[in-house]
């Protein structure tokens, strides 16, 4: 079964989450994963106000001695949902199970991985959206009365069983909270999405993963680095590792501003945090399609991209930036881009949006 995770590896049991790991990762990066992620509430940076209700419902539960409501998190990708996961179960002094599931397709998955949960467990599934709708309708008892709903026997025979399962919490993460089924999504008691991180809070988690793989940045340097992550701790941390690289090759391996920013410039990441893709992204609306709308589908085929990864990608960044927009009609520049960026129309666009 694909459970990617079971007990104790890092100090409290939690397991690097097989999709994070790019073919091109190493144990290395694994381990600096697991190293820099935040393993309780005072140590995670940044969704204050997500943080401040966990508290008190954590705090609840535990007065109850009940298992915490199911939780719902949603948002763009890196921002913390797996991590957030963990940092609750250290905090409810429980285990934490991760899966994905996609790696729950047949119903056998579900089941062998609802009846290995001890009481008060936590089991976090990404990308929830995905589940099929027999795997669905197996977690629907679970998550409500913690059982599970089972047949036996043969058509005069047939007799349904309730099977208990031991109470858990149930955390669901995704990317696409409209695309969950209502029953799915009125079964978790607790439904929150996650924010962009400000700056102030992308340079905090820098200093604070600069200083874990000991390397010695300035504030400057972090901001910078801050400045280019695109509101997202993962790409920042991955940032980080691209300006150690430079800083220990060009200078004598410490961050400050200089460093970040020469680092930053050679791999094309600009002022506003957007590399190559996003930029092609928004080149083909301008030249191709005269600042559109364009249809996902098109623009996808005309970048060479799945639909959607930019849709789930690249797409949310943009329009929190006021670069793009989603319009019924398709994809659109807004005003805000043409003003940005020196597209080779921008005149014609301008013309075409503000008119
Ligand atoms: N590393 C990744 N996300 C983080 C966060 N929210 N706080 C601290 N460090 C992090």
């Amino acid at each position: 079964m694909a459970i990617i995770s079971d007990d104790d590896r890092i100090n409290n049991k939690v397991k690097a989450k097989n999709e994070d790991i790019t073919p091109s990762e190493t144990s290395f990066d694994m381990s600096f994963e697991t190293n820099i992620r935040p393993k309780f509430f005072d140590e995670y940076i940044g969704q204050t106000s997500l943080k401040a209700t966990l508290k008190i419902s954590i705090e609840a539960a535990k007065k109850r001695e009940m298992p915490l409501d199911h939780i719902l998190f949603y948002g763009p990708p890196g921002l913390g949902k797996t991590t957030l996961a963990s940092v609750i179960a250290n905090e409810m002094n429980t285990n934490i199970k991760i899966t994905s599931a996609p790696a729950l397709e047949r119903p056998r998955d579900i089941i062998g991985l609802l009846m290995s949960l001890k009481a008060g467990d936590v089991l976090f599934i990404d990308e929830i959206h995905r589940l099929n709708k027999i795997s669905e309708e197996i977690l629907y008892p679970a998550m409500e009365d913690f059982c599970l709903d089972m047949t036996t026997g043969k058509s005069q025979t047939l007799k349904s069983i309730r099977i208990p399962v031991p109470k858990f919490t149930l955390i669901g993460a995704t990317t696409k909270a409209g695309s969950l089924s209502s029953p799915l999504r009125d079964r978790f008691g607790i439904i929150h999405r996650l924010e962009f991180y400000s700056e102030e809070e992308l340079t905090m988690v820098i200093m604070r993963t600069a200083k874990i793989i000991g390397v010695k940045t300035d504030e400057k340097g972090a901001k910078a680095i801050a400045k280019r992550s695109r509101g997202t701790p993962r790409i920042a941390n991955r940032l980080v590792k691209r300006v150690r690289d430079y800083a220990a090759v060009k200078s004598n391996g410490a961050i400050n501003e200089q460093i970040s920013n020469e680092a930053l410039d050679i791999l094309q990441i600009d002022k506003f945090g957007l590399d190559n893709t996003d930029r092609a992204l928004l080149n083909i609306i301008a030249e191709k399609y005269n600042g559109g709308p364009v249809g996902i589908e098109t623009l996808a085929t005309a970048l060479g991209d799945d639909a959607k990864t930019i849709e789930d990608v690249y797409e949310p960044y943009l329009v929190q930036r006021g670069f793009l927009q989603r319009t019924p009609r398709g994809r659109m520049l807004s005003p805000y881009a043409c003003k940005c960026f020196e597209f080779n129309s921008s005149s014609q666009i301008q013309k075409k949006l503000f008119d």
